[in-house]
């Protein structure tokens, strides 16, 4: 990958920085503004060396039509702090008053593009668009790895046009490095941990895993269709049919690798005040649904986890933003916080689990993309990291 170092000197040039500013928000207040964070040190290099700062970000799925609802003010004013410093809000993404905006840049200046996927040629890569994006700039920057699996014209087009002057930022790069890193040479014993609730979504990186793991630990409702397909009944548990067969060859192809749950903690129904009852085994009861691995289960994970050289994990394993099925995904995030291993938490909602218990900072690395890396361990190229290879 071509890194910021390839850039040169870039006082007094205009970089337009491509960032994943899609955080959630509570109206207009950011409830986890992670990744504006962690967009911090690509943004602190190139303003501190004197670049002229264009940030290009989306926010939520707007589909190529202005919606306040979805306009990056409050990133801009959550960014401004963070950086102790004015940030501009251009009034759209592209056009004749964000040029002049583009143009008016001091060195060290930050000027961030509204939402652009405000313009319906994002998302379908319009070279219309990518070349307006270009035309902006000197040179481009993709610190924007949870949108890095999407051909976008902010993500791909922009890059072509700019390139050579096209590079990976610090997030992107220390992000691919990680994971491509911890795939190609784990140090072993590598334990891959999937969860969720279904199957299909996870097929591929369960896939990848039995190739590459030693051990594969499975947890979350996406255990059902394993217990279908060995004749386990699921009571009332999630349990995605269109998973059974991909159970199936799971199984096939797992043999020991495999590890699955040999207790479940239930409940009647899916809240935190249900009833609650911990069956030792795997049939889910009539009138119970399964909502979290049981102790039994935990505490085999989380010395897979400690016995580890290195640990994947995708997924957690129950419903752990109830506090009665939390047990087991705590467990796992403990185990991961105590272990002397490589702990890579491969995006979405493990990441909220980890953040959730206060043990984000005890990991090697937590992953800013959902999708983006899922997509990267199952081993698929991703077009926004390919544009700056
Ligand atoms: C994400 O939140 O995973 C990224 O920002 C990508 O968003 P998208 O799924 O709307 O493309």
């Amino acid at each position: 990958m071509k890194t910021l170092a390839d850039l040169g000197d870039v006082r007094g040039q205009r970089v337009l920085v491509r960032v994943d500013f899609n955080v959630p928000l509570d109206g207009s207040t950011i409830t986890d503004d992670t990744r504006i964070r962690a967009a911090l040190p690509t943004i602190q290099q190139l303003s501190g060396q004197g670049a002229k700062l264009i940030l290009v970000s989306h926010l939520g799925r707007p589909k190529g039509e202005v919606d306040p609802k979805y306009s990056l003010a409050p990133v801009a004013a959550r960014l401004g702090e963070l950086v102790g410093g004015h940030v501009t809000l251009a009034p759209a993404v592209v056009g004749d008053e964000v040029t002049a905006l583009a143009e008016d840049l001091a060195e060290g200046d930050i000027l961030l593009l509204e939402n652009v996927r405000f313009e319906a040629g994002e998302t379908k890569n319009d070279p219309e668009l990518a070349a307006a994006l270009a035309g902006l700039a000197d040179a481009y920057v993709n610190d924007a790895f949870g949108a890095a699996h999407r051909a976008h014209a902010s993500t791909a087009g922009v890059a072509e046009i700019l390139a050579p002057k096209a590079v990976a930022g610090l997030l992107l790069q220390k992000e691919v490095e990680t994971l491509e890193g911890i795939l190609a040479e784990p140090k072993r014993p590598l334990v891959a941990i999937v969860g969720g609730s279904k199957v299909s979504d996870k097929i591929g990186v369960l896939d990848r895993f039995l190739d590459i793991a030693d051990h594969v630990i499975i947890g979350g409702a996406m255990l059902f269709p394993f217990y279908k397909a060995q004749g386990h009944s699921v009571g009332g548990s999630l349990c995605e049919e269109a998973g059974v067969p991909l159970a199936e060859q799971a199984l096939a192809k797992g043999g020991d690798k495999l590890v699955l749950a040999v207790d479940l903690t239930c409940g009647e129904s899916f809240s935190a005040d249900t009833a609650v009852q911990v069956i030792d085994g795997v049939d889910t009861p009539e009138g119970w649904m399964g909502l979290d691995v049981g102790p039994k289960s935990a505490a085999r994970a989380a010395e897979l986890v400690k016995a580890a050289g290195s640990v994947l994990w995708n997924g957690p394993m129950g419903a752990f933003e109830l506090p009665p099925f939390a047990a087991g995904t705590r467990a796992v995030a403990e185990a991961c916080a105590e272990t002397d291993a490589i702990t890579v938490i491969g995006g979405g909602d493990s990441v909220a689990a980890v953040t959730q218990f206060g043990l984000a900072d005890k990991m090697t690395h937590v992953s800013t993309g959902g999708g983006a890396s899922l997509e990267l361990l199952e081993g698929k190229a991703l077009p926004g990291v390919e544009a700056v290879r």
